[in-house]
């Protein structure tokens, strides 16, 4: 165990480090938005997080530099984290390495099973690993906003495979929404519980841009139907006419941006960079509408009574067959692709290339118990949070998942967001 762990935290090192490698100290000292932090930021916020858990908390150090309340994610805004006196790329590179050092001697000498549930199985420690893997992933829509171009590899290597159907039916039933006993899951994911579902339509992919540009094309932004009254003033606020990052290039031709470099509009991608309010409002255009969390999870986990699965094909880890994770091809697989990766009922790329708004708001499940920390998700429930399920190509593949729940503002479209529609039977 002690070995995996080593490794988790290795891997997830070895993706922070690959992913600054091309982008020079000035672009990750500079803050790009005010949506985001300075990538160096989040770079030394990785370290102090592990230094908090894995050296202070497990292993009953103090801390390895006093940086006061810098890294803290709640004592300074985004915005404002341009104009903290943090450490520099260089200094924030030594900080992490030194933090992982202290993190690995900890972990030789500590004993997992000594009865700490944050120690049970490892849990704190996959935890940490987690939370490196979501800020590179935090750091990619960093990048993605940034003005210059970031070298890029070749687009996944898979194709979209035809459809046995463009929807397909889940039944209903009861369902067990969540995960007990799980080492990864976060606390957000438990209790499990048992929820009634009635049968429903899902869509077999993600809505593609030739799909989402029908909409667009169609004058949907426009057309106050289908919009929520909320979505109409963001719509109004925002002077939205189309997904962040595209631009119409005249006689029905569309470019998009990716990391720096305009290319033509992929059509059969699925559709990333909206908002929960055009999501919502392409599903009201097209007769349908968003999936509500628990029908994601039941159409990713398969039906509970013949147990819940991990992902939509098994408990086998992921794999290139059968998801694109992990961020190395800076974007998503086209709509329809992996087939292997399908779901009991043939849904695809529930797990990989983009996260997927849903209709529900971000809440404690019943009898949510906040561990080890109230900052991670307790205080970010209520109405002002959507869930997303998925997760992007953009994340590791530890937080993929059927019972993984992200959640953001309905505003946010930086976030390599897409959907699907669903629709009642
Ligand atoms: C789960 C993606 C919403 O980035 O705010 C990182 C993850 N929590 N550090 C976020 C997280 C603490 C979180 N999200
Ligand atoms: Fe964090």
């Amino acid at each position: 165990m002690k070995s995996e762990l080593a490794d988790g935290l290795a891997q997830a090192r070895a993706r922070t480090l690959a992913l600054i490698e091309p982008v020079d100290d000035a672009d990750l000292a500079r803050q790009h938005s005010p949506l985001m932090s300075p990538l160096a930021w989040d770079l030394a916020h990785v370290g102090y997080f592990e230094d908090l858990w894995l050296a202070r908390r497990v292993g009953g150090l103090e801390p390895l530099a006093d940086h006061g309340d810098l890294y803290e994610a709640f004592a300074h805004a985004r915005d404002e984290r341009g104009e903290l006196p943090i450490l520099d790329p260089r200094a924030a590179v030594r900080y992490l390495a030194a933090v992982r050092e202290r993190t690995l001697d900890v972990l030789e000498r500590v004993d997992l099973d000594a009865g700490d549930p944050l120690l049970a199985d490892g849990h704190v420690y996959r935890l940490v690993i987690q939370h490196e893997h979501q800020h590179v992933e935090t750091m990619l829509a960093t990048l993605q906003l940034r003005a210059a171009p970031y070298p890029l590899p070749p687009p996944p290597d898979a194709r979209s495979a035809p459809l046995a159907a463009p929807e397909l039916l889940v039944p209903g039933g009861p369902f067990v929404l969540g995960v007990d006993g799980d080492a990864w899951a976060y606390d957000n994911e438990r209790p499990a519980h048992a929820v009634e579902l009635d049968p429903f339509w899902i869509d077999a992919a993600p809505v593609s841009n030739a799909d989402f540009l029908a909409f667009v094309d169609e004058g949907g932004y426009a057309d106050v139907r289908h919009w929520s009254e909320a979505g109409r003033s963001w719509r109004r606020d925002s002077g939205a006419e189309h997904p962040q990052f595209w631009r119409r290039e005249g006689a029905g031709a569309w470019s998009r941006v990716r990391f720096g470099h305009r290319e033509a509009l992929p059509p059969e991608e699925p559709v990333q960079h909206v908002s929960w309010y055009e999501a919502d409002a392409y599903a009201r255009w097209a007769g349908k509408r968003l999936p509500s969390e628990a029908e994601w999870e039941r159409a990713a986990a398969g039906e509970a009574v013949a147990g819940k699965r991990r992902f939509p094909w098994g408990d086998d880890p992921p794999d290139e067959q059968r998801a694109n994770l992990g961020g190395a091809r800076f974007g998503p697989a086209p709509a329809g692709s992996y087939p292997a990766g399908a779901s009991a009922e043939g849904v695809r790329q529930l797990i990989g290339d983009v996260w997927e708004w849903t209709a529900s708001d971000f809440r404690g499940y019943p009898g949510f118990a906040a561990f080890p920390y109230a900052e991670y998700s307790e205080v970010f429930f209520g109405d002002e949070y959507k869930v997303l399920r998925g997760p992007s190509w953009a994340a590791g593949a530890v937080v993929a998942r059927s019972t993984f729940r992200n959640w953001d503002y309905p505003v946010r479209r930086q976030i390599f967001a897409g959907f699907r529609c669903a629709r009642d039977a």
